[in-house]
């Protein structure tokens, strides 16, 4: 029989004390993803870039263009968008008071019509239903005239609209001239993405791509030691801490390690009660959310990618497996992809990259005079992402 006691509720007022407790944090908000800093660092050319591609609404008679910001995970691009349209914005109010920006992310606004239907509440009171989209866009473009609005729009994730609905965006101010259309957009896309998503009506219709690098050491060591200053109070990291995980963002080229971790370690010494980080924490946090699978599937090669097919097809069933049946069903999934297979001891490499990414578990089993062998087994579901992964496969194999 289990025995209730007192200490197996939650005493209230250590939850009112805890929540009260001092903290690590001066300013926790920093640490968001949709948090845009007032000094954006090392992306100078970038801005320059965007000020070049747009500053003609300002000087072209309040015209319409594009332009298209592509990069890997991590690199910034949203808030680079985010950044450049609220400055933009500000120079833009002296000569168009009414000057709006509207953000939309495409992983939540997947058609054109749910667009439609916001601006359409927005900027003409209406639903905007019974209206073909088209017929939408002729009454908000005459309303903008009208009323002497500007709309500058970011669609961010932009390969997640169909293609036929990007097209119909692009194609306004060819269809109604450029001066008749006060919208300009800002579409953000991750680089492998947009290379599969990419055709040639859409890229002809793309004034300006803008490619960014993720960043180098340095510059990911000056913008987490920028992050640190406004997100903790004094003393609370060590330089070289912050130079241990500006190498972490720059090898997997992706700054949001960095901002993840240094969240995750506040909330660590705060949980403990600890008043600084230490070197060894970086090791006691959780390390399950390395494991981004869509992020790491997208810097995997190709053999990689196929043998990490075979491995989640064949622990559809059993749990664990070991090299050999893996190297079968790689062979299968190679024909199938029209593949030259690599030799096995070639896929012993591949699988040492996946358990890198931590996309596999795999652990030595035996000993060094009986003989040794791998066993590789997952931490998840593979079914729940088997079908990604095959789309992952097509746009890089076809
Ligand atoms: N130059 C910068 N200065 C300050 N913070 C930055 C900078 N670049 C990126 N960050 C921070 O890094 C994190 C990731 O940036 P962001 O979300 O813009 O990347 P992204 O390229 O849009 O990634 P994804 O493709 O995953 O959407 C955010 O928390 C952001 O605040
Ligand atoms: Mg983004």
């Amino acid at each position: 029989m289990i025995a209730i006691t007192a200490n197996n509720f939650y005493d209230l007022t250590k939850f009112k004390h805890t929540i009260h407790r001092d903290s690590v944090f001066r300013n926790i908000e920093v640490l968001d993803f949709s948090y845009v800093p007032d000094k954006l660092y090392m992306r100078n050319d970038i801005i320059n870039s965007l000020i070049y591609s747009f500053r003609r609404i300002l000087t072209d008679n309040n015209s319409s263009t594009n332009c298209l910001i592509t990069g890997l995970p991590g690199s910034g691009k949203t808030t680079i968008a985010r950044y450049f349209a609220k400055h933009f914005r500000q120079s833009a109010l002296e000569s168009i008071p009414d000057f709006h920006i509207e953000f939309f992310n495409c992983l939540r606004f997947r058609r054109n019509d749910t667009i439609v239907a916001h601006l359409s509440k927005k900027y003409c009171h209406s639903s905007g239903k019974g209206y073909a989209s088209e017929e939408f866009w002729i009454i908000l473009l005459k309303k903008l005239i009208y009323s002497k609005k500007y709309l500058f729009i970011i669609l961010d994730n932009i390969d997640y609209l169909p293609r036929k609905d990007l097209l119909q965006l692009l194609c306004l101010s060819e269809s109604f001239g450029h001066q008749n259309v006060r919208i300009s957009f800002l579409f953000i896309s991750r680089s492998k993405q947009w290379d599969y998503y990419k055709n040639q009506d859409i890229n002809q219709r793309i004034y300006d791509l803008i490619k960014i690098k993720p960043y180098s050491f340095k510059e990911a060591y000056t913008i987490l030691k920028d992050k640190c200053e406004l997100a903790f109070k004094e003393n609370v990291i060590s330089e070289d801490l912050i130079a241990q995980l500006a190498q972490i963002v720059s090898e997997r080229k992706n700054m949001r390690y960095g901002i993840k971790y240094l969240r995750k370690l506040g909330i660590y010494v705060d949980k403990h009660e600890i008043e600084k980080i230490s070197f060894e924490m970086l090791n006691e946090i959780p390390k399950e959310f390395y494991f981004e699978y869509s992020e790491a599937l997208e810097n995997l090669k190709e053999h990689e990618l196929l043998t990490f097919y075979s491995i989640i097809t064949i622990l559809s069933n059993p749990k664990i497996t070991t090299t050999e049946p893996i190297y079968i069903e790689y062979q299968n999934v190679c024909k199938k992809f029209k593949k030259k297979p690599h030799v096995i001891m070639v896929l012993r490499r591949h699988i040492r990259s996946l358990a890198k990414f931590n996309l596999v578990k795999t652990e030595v089993i035996g000993s060094p005079r009986k003989g040794r062998y791998n066993e590789i087994s997952l931490s998840y579901d593979p079914s729940g992402i088997k079908k990604e992964v095959e789309m992952f496969l097509n746009q890089k194999l076809g």
